[in-house]
């Protein structure tokens, strides 16, 4: 809804407009995302009626049960709703149109989709905020949820570090980018052909040189692992990419996290895992249950990342 703004006592707006990817926000409204989203962890009554009447557009092109049910919740905690449409987006008009009808009745677009390009394109058309929800390349509203974890653990980013083991996916990509604002140390562990995009490992290294971190990749688990304070993964195939599960299953193998791996980190290291997982492919049951494992937590603070989100995001209640 194109509407006058309200922005009294709002927090800060960011300055992009849109999560099209991690990139949108800068280090500093990373961090402050991040303190307001434990501020309404801890106070969630406060922000009871802070988007009342806004609607937010869920628009699923995959599957999804943490990110569709938060992004709900989230808007009706906030005093606003949220609809979801599940199928292509821009299968019966171009992506553009989509956008241009959405922002006309709704005041905040969140999608999931399997192309990159299609959440670019919403962005570029809709005058209203568009969050990306997971594309192919990029998961921010989970790395998001990922940091706020981290620092209820550890107290703070600085110097710790996570190693990802597995895919060097959308996921992995949008964790390396926020650890290495934040000054964690990251590696990424993988099979040979599957690291992360070269071009997002080169913004990230540029981008833990100014927070006086490292990011690395290898395909050696057991070096990778050495310094590791959390270890996190992801299934070995990602949604669409079904048909690569069986050859996916046999490369991947060697990195699957059971407690064997789990002995190569730091003692006492968190397990991490965005969900839903394959128990026993990528990660062992054991290994899900241990005492040090987190995913729940992780879970969790989805709701509340996504909270902050939109709060820096929509301005203020309807009017
Ligand atoms: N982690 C995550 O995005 O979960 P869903 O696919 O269930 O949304
Ligand atoms: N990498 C996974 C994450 C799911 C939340 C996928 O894209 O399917």
């Amino acid at each position: 809804m194109i509407t006058e703004t309200h922005s009294s006592a709002s927090p800060t707006r960011l300055k992009s407009g849109d999560l099209r990817s991690d990139f949108d926000l800068s280090a500093s409204e990373l961090r402050m995302l991040l303190e307001l989203a434990g501020e309404v962890k801890r106070q969630p009554d406060k922000w009871r009626s802070a988007l009342r009447g806004r609607i937010a557009s869920l628009l699923f092109e995959k599957p999804s049960l943490r990110t569709r049910m938060t992004f709900e919740v989230a808007a009706k905690q906030l005093g606003g709703d949220a609809i979801l449409t599940v199928g292509p987006v821009g299968g019966r008009e171009p992506v553009k149109d989509v956008a241009r009808n959405l922002e006309r009745w709704t005041d905040i677009i969140v999608a999931r989709t399997f192309e990159q390009e299609t959440v670019d394109e919403l962005a570029r058309a809709a005058e209203i905020p568009v969050v990306n929800a997971l594309s192919d390349r990029y998961h921010p509203c989970q790395a998001l949820a990922d940091m706020l974890t981290l620092k209820e653990i550890w107290g703070g980013w600085q110097g710790h570090t996570l190693a990802f083991v597995g895919d060097g996916n959308n996921v992995a990509h949008s964790l390396m980018l926020d650890c290495s604002r934040l000054g964690v140390n990251f590696v990424c562990v993988t099979p040979q052909g599957y690291e992360p995009k070269p071009e997002i490992v080169e913004q990230a290294r540029e981008f833990a040189m100014a927070a006086g971190a490292a990011v690395e990749v290898t395909n050696d688990a057991e070096a990778g692992l050495a310094r590791a304070e959390a270890v996190y993964t992801d299934v070995w195939a990602s949604m669409g990419l079904e048909h690569e599960a069986a050859e996916r299953a046999r490369l991947f193998a060697p990195y699957q996290v059971n407690s064997g791996l789990m002995e190569l980190a730091q003692p006492g290291a968190l397990f991490m895992h965005c969900l839903p997982a394959h128990r026993e492919e990528e990660v062992t049951d054991e290994v899900m249950e241990s005492r040090t494992s987190v995913i729940f937590q992780q879970a969790e603070n989805r709701l509340h990342a996504q909270k902050a989100l939109m709060l820096m995001l929509i301005d203020g209640p309807a009017r």
